[in-house]
C-alpha cells in the first residue's frame, strides 16, 4: 500500500486531506520521532498531533529526517484547551509552529468546545484571522457539536472545514456526520480502533474479519473510509502501523457493512463534549 491507494477528501476550502492518516495521542516526545518516522516511510502522509500531546517537537524532528518536502505531509495540530480566547489562540499557534519546525501546517483544530467557559466562539475569531492572515491553510474544530458549530458558523460567517470526534462502531455519530454533511463540514474519526479499550476484541467484529481474511483493525478502518470519513488511527507498533494502512485496499459488501452497522451502541471511550 502506498500513498497514491490512499483517497484524498475534499474540503469546503478547495484544499484536500489524505483519507487514513496516523494520530500520535498518548506517544510520548521522546518515542514519536521514530514512530512518525516509520509511519511516514510506509506511505502515510498525514499526521495528526496537537498541542496537548505534548509531541510536537517530536513530530517535527520525524518531519525533518524523513526527507520529505513540506507540500508532500498533510499536518494538522490542535489548540490545548486552557489557551482559548482570542490572543493566547495567536501566541499558542506561534509557539506551535516553532515546536514543530513549521512555518504553517495544513490544519488547526480547536481540540474541545469547553462550553462552561464560553471561549470557543473568540477561538474560532482568531482561527479565521490567522487563514486570513495566511498563516494556516485550514481551520477546523474537534469535539463540536450542533450548537457549537451554529455558533461560531453564525458568529463569522465562515464553517469549519472538518470537525473531528469520536467515531468506531460502537459510537457511529450518524446524527453529528448528517449535521457536519449539512454544514458543508467533512468528519474526521478519532480513536477509530476504540482506543486500545476492547472494540478489536468485538466477536462480530472478530468473526467478520476472520471470513473475510482481513485483520480486525482493518476491518474497523476500511468500514469508516467506507462511510467516507477521515481516520487517524494510532499506533506505536510498527507491524501495526503497516497493518492500519492495508485497511484502504479492504472493500465492504453492502451486507458487511450492514452487519457493522448493527453494532452501535453510543459507547463513548473519550470525554463528553458537553461537559467541560
Ligand atoms: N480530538 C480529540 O479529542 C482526540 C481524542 C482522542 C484521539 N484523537 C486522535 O485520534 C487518534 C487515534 O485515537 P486513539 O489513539 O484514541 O485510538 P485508536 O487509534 O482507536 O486506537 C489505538 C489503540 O489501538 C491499538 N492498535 C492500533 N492498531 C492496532 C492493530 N492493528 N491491532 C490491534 N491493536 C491496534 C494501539 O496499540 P499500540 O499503540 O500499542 O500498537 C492503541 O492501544 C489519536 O492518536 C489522536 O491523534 C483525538
Amino acid at each position: 500500500m502506498t500513498n497514491n491507494e490512499i483517497p484524498q477528501v475534499s474540503l469546503s476550502d478547495s484544499t484536500s486531506i489524505p483519507q487514513l492518516g496516523y494520530g500520535v495521542w498518548q506517544v510520548p516526545d521522546d518515542e514519536a520521532q521514530g514512530a512518525v518516522e516509520h509511519a511516514l516511510s510506509v506511505g502515510y502522509r498525514m499526521i495528526d498531533t496537537a498541542q496537548a500531546y505534548e509531541n510536537e517537537a517530536g513530530v517535527g524532528r520525524a518531519l525533518r529526517a524523513s526527507g520529505l518536502s513540506r507540500d508532500e505531509v498533510y499536518v494538522t495540530t490542535k489548540l490545548a484547551n486552557p489557551d482559548q480566547g482570542y490572543d493566547s489562540t495567536m501566541r499558542a499557534y506561534d509557539e506551535s509552529l516553532a515546536r514543530l519546525g513549521l512555518e504553517t501546517v495544513d490544519l488547526y483544530l480547536i481540540h474541545w468546545p469547553l462550553p462552561s467557559q464560553d471561549n470557543y466562539s473568540a477561538t474560532w475569531k482568531a482561527l479565521v484571522a490567522l487563514q486570513e492572515e495566511g498563516r494556516v491553510r485550514s481551520i477546523g474544530v474537534s469535539n463540536f457539536h450542533e450548537a457549537h458549530l451554529d455558533r461560531i458558523i453564525d458568529e463569522t460567517g465562515q464553517a469549519p472545514v472538518i470537525n473531528q470526534v469520536e467515531m468506531h462502531p460502537y459510537l457511529q455519530q450518524a446524527g453529528l456526520r448528517a449535521i457536519n454533511a449539512d454544514r458543508g463540514i467533512v468528519t474526521q474519526s478519532y480513536s477509530p480502533l476504540g482506543s486500545g479499550k476492547g472494540l478489536l476484541e468485538d466477536a462480530d467484529l472478530t468473526a467478520l474479519a476472520e471470513t473475510k481474511g482481513v485483520t480486525t483493525a482493518q476491518l474497523v478502518l476500511a468500514w469508516h473510509l467506507a462511510l467516507g470519513v477521515v481516520t487517524i488511527p494510532k499506533s506505536v507498533t510498527p507491524a501495526r502501523i503497516e497493518e492500519n494502512l492495508g485497511a484502504a485496499g479492504v472493500e465492504l459488501t453492502e451486507e458487511e457493512l450492514a452487519t457493522i452497522a448493527a453494532l452501535d451502541r453510543g459507547v463513548r471511550f473519550g470525554g463528553d463534549p458537553d461537559k467541560g
